[in-house]
């Protein structure tokens, strides 16, 4: 809707991990070649921690996009909660192999042929795990015992854990020496810093074809990193909520009051979901966000922007303005309401 008003192509602050609008800040540039470098060792495992809302997603994503296709057969795996049982008909499933009726044993065969293929053909398995810290240790140690599937000194299978900070501390455990023997790079991506966050916000807007519309102040900037911690999702979370205000508002212009407005509204939309409902406080969390605050952040908004619309729906009706103006699309209501002379 906004982004009618505003003469954008799409909306430029979604909240999925889209390889489009990938931007390379200095985390996500070392994180990238430090992985990149670890998939083509062709081994062992890779490690990828961060905060929720950091990157992780979305740089798997874009490796992912950026590997050589016709030599690494890549799969990707979401763990739930996934125990030991479980972890072999996914990985299996993941990589497109028939799984019903099939005994662990015949699955493991299966498995083993299927990557001995790979290998015979100059191609191997690359095993993307995301959310592992939702892992439980007996599925760590099935994962461990696929990537000692060999050919010759051909190790065939790699894996690539990705996941919160908790990850790094199931890793840690004495029980999983063995595993972390065999982790071959890893990375933990941290937040972004105060020049980026505005870099990374620019690249989101040119994206979309934005031509300074709205106005951004340059004190916008700082405030926002102050308020967001250089956190991703939070920046994001936090300009959508922005630019759908300033379009009712019919602003072509935003700087730190109505960014205070703005999160002065989310904290109240967040209500007492969350334990802390103060959000420039979730910059004191290192990475500047709790799992619960960004969850209950995004439910919360799409509610808020669902009441909204059909309470502005139901004020257009009310106030007999239909009939007046020329019936706008259903995706450009908002903006034009926006722009009624009393707001003005
Ligand atoms: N390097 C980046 N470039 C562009 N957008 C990013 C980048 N990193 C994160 N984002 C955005 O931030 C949000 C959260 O990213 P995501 O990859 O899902 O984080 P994580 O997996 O660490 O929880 C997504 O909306 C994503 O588009
Ligand atoms: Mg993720």
């Amino acid at each position: 809707m906004y982004e009618t008003f505003y003469k954008l192509s799409g909306k430029p602050f979604q909240l999925n991990p889209d390889p489009g609008f990938y931007f390379a800040s200095k985390g996500h540039n070392r994180a990238y070649s430090y992985l990149k470098y670890g998939v083509y060792q062709g081994e062992g495992f890779i490690v990828l921690t961060g905060e929720i809302g950091a990157g992780k997603t979305t740089m798997v994503r874009a490796l992912l996009a950026d590997l050589d296709s016709d030599h690494i057969v890549a799969a990707q795996l979401v763990s739930t909660q996934l125990d030991a049982d479980d972890l072999l008909h996914a990985v299996s499933a993941a990589f497109g192999l028939p799984i019903k009726d099939l005994s662990k044993a015949e699955m493991l065969d299966q498995f083993e042929i299927f990557l001995t293929r790979l290998t015979n053909e100059g191609k191997r398995a690359l095993l993307v795990v995301d959310e592992a810290q939702n892992l439980s240790q007996g599925a760590m140690e099935e994962l461990r015992m696929l990537s000692n599937f060999q050919l010759g000194t051909r190790a065939m299978l790699q894996s690539f854990l990705v996941g919160q900070p908790e990850l790094r501390e199931i890793l840690r455990a004495p029980n999983m020496t063995q595993l972390r023997q065999r982790v071959i790079a890893s990375y933990h991506l941290g937040p972004m810093q105060r020049d980026e966050t505005r870099a990374y916000v620019l690249h989101r807007l040119e994206r979309v074809g934005w031509k300074n519309d709205p106005a951004i102040a340059p004190a916008f900037f700082d405030r926002l990193y102050e308020v967001t911690g250089g956190v991703p999702r939070v920046i994001n979370a936090v300009c959508d909520r922005l630019l759908l205000r300033a379009c009712l508002d019919a602003l072509h212009a935003v700087g730190v009051p109505e960014l205070d407005d703005t999160v002065r509204e989310m904290r109240d939309a967040l209500g007492t979901d969350t334990h802390n409902t103060e959000l420039p406080a979730l910059r004191e969390n290192r990475a500047g966000v709790r799992p619960v605050a960004t969850a209950a952040l995004a439910a919360r908004l799409e509610r808020i922007e669902k009441s909204m619309a059909l309470a502005l729906d139901l004020l257009q009706q009310i106030s007999g303005q239909d009939a007046a103006l020329p019936k706008p699309a259903a995706a450009d209501r908002r903006p034009r309401f926006g722009a009624r002379p009393d707001r003005t």
